[in-house]
């Protein structure tokens, strides 16, 4: 299977896991506000992540079935990320996934809610994943790691705090590290440890791969701001300099920009080099070199 095939196959297997994780209410106001959880989490999102956690699991020889929730956990929190990134007083976006932002079609307070209710709700769907105890407690700690203060939720603030001011370049790699690395390195290490067969230096290899993949999506996410259009991409264009955010292209250039994703992911490849062949490490291969092409 190459990257496409795979991709297709689990995310059907996504989608229809997700059609199922909440229960339905006897009481039809819940239901409403079910619908609403659903709406950010069924637009269209690439599921990068979880494909990420399918693979890691997969190149340690894991079944990907057991990385099912803490994979799908990863995703609801991506989501509910992204609902709050585009509130009015974050990023105030009225366009996500090609579809109204949540909360255009919701109002703000029901986005606030909806972002909240997947969050808390991604930590029920972890609790459920099928691993001894000890694997769990792992990865409860790595998905509130990724997601919280240690990652996702700091690099949200320092985004915020930084608009319209000069940082220096360690500060750029730190802030885009943690407001989307920290998720995409969470999402290969979640699947690493579902595999229930990971030493030490594995972990190394894989967390390397995912911290420079993470970094690369970033630069790139900065790139497509700059150079695609609303349709193609999903979201509204050329935010980032309206808001005076901080980005590699404001930094580097976009060539410049360019340059340094295509480094940082040639990099990340060559730490799956001490892995025999594989569809697996094909596949990741294959993915890390799209994250650089990818025009949405
Ligand atoms: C967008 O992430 C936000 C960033 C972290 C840059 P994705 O580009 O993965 O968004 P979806 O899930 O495909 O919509
Ligand atoms: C946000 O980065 C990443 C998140 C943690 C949600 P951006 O603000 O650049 O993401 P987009 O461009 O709105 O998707
Ligand atoms: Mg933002
Ligand atoms: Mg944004
Ligand atoms: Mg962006």
């Amino acid at each position: 299977m190459n990257l496409k095939e795979y991709m297709n196959i689990r995310l059907e297997e996504i989608d229809n896991t997700l059609e199922n994780i909440f229960d339905k209410s006897s009481i039809e106001l819940e239901n409403s506000f079910i619908e609403m959880l659903k709406y950010p989490l069924n637009a269209g999102g690439k599921r990068l992540r979880p494909i990420l956690t399918f693979l890691a699991c997969e190149l340690f020889n894991g079944d990907y079935k057991k990385a099912m929730m803490p994979a799908l956990a990863l995703e609801l929190i991506h989501t509910y990320s992204l609902v709050h990134d585009d509130l009015p007083a974050m990023d105030n976006d009225d366009l996500r996934r090609g579809k109204p932002t949540a909360h255009i079609k919701y109002g703000e307070a029901n986005a606030i809610l909806i972002g909240d209710g997947l969050l808390t709700y991604a930590f029920q769907l972890l609790s459920k994943t099928d691993v001894k105890d000890s694997i769990l407690r792992k990865l409860l700690f790595e998905l509130s790691y990724a997601s919280g203060i240690n990652g996702m939720v700091m690099g949200q603030f320092i985004d915020l705090y930084y608009e319209e001011k000069d940082i220096n370049f360690d500060m750029l790699k730190i802030l885009h590290s943690k407001k989307t690395g920290a998720m995409i390195r969470g999402a290969v290490r979640l699947g690493a440890i579902a595999s229930e067969n990971i030493n030490e230096n594995d972990m190394e290899n894989i967390t390397n791969y995912g911290e420079a993949v993470g970094l690369a999506f970033q630069i790139q996410d900065d790139i497509l701001d700059v150079i695609s259009d609303n349709e193609t991409l999903g979201k509204t264009v050329g935010k980032d300099e309206k808001d005076g955010k901080l980005t590699y292209v404001k930094q580097l250039g976009l060539e410049g920009a360019k340059k340094e994703a295509q480094k940082v992911i040639e990099k990340s490849i060559e730490y799956l080099k001490p892995y025999k062949e594989s569809e697996a490490k094909n596949i990741l291969i294959e993915l890390a070199n799209y994250i650089i092409e990818r025009k949405s």
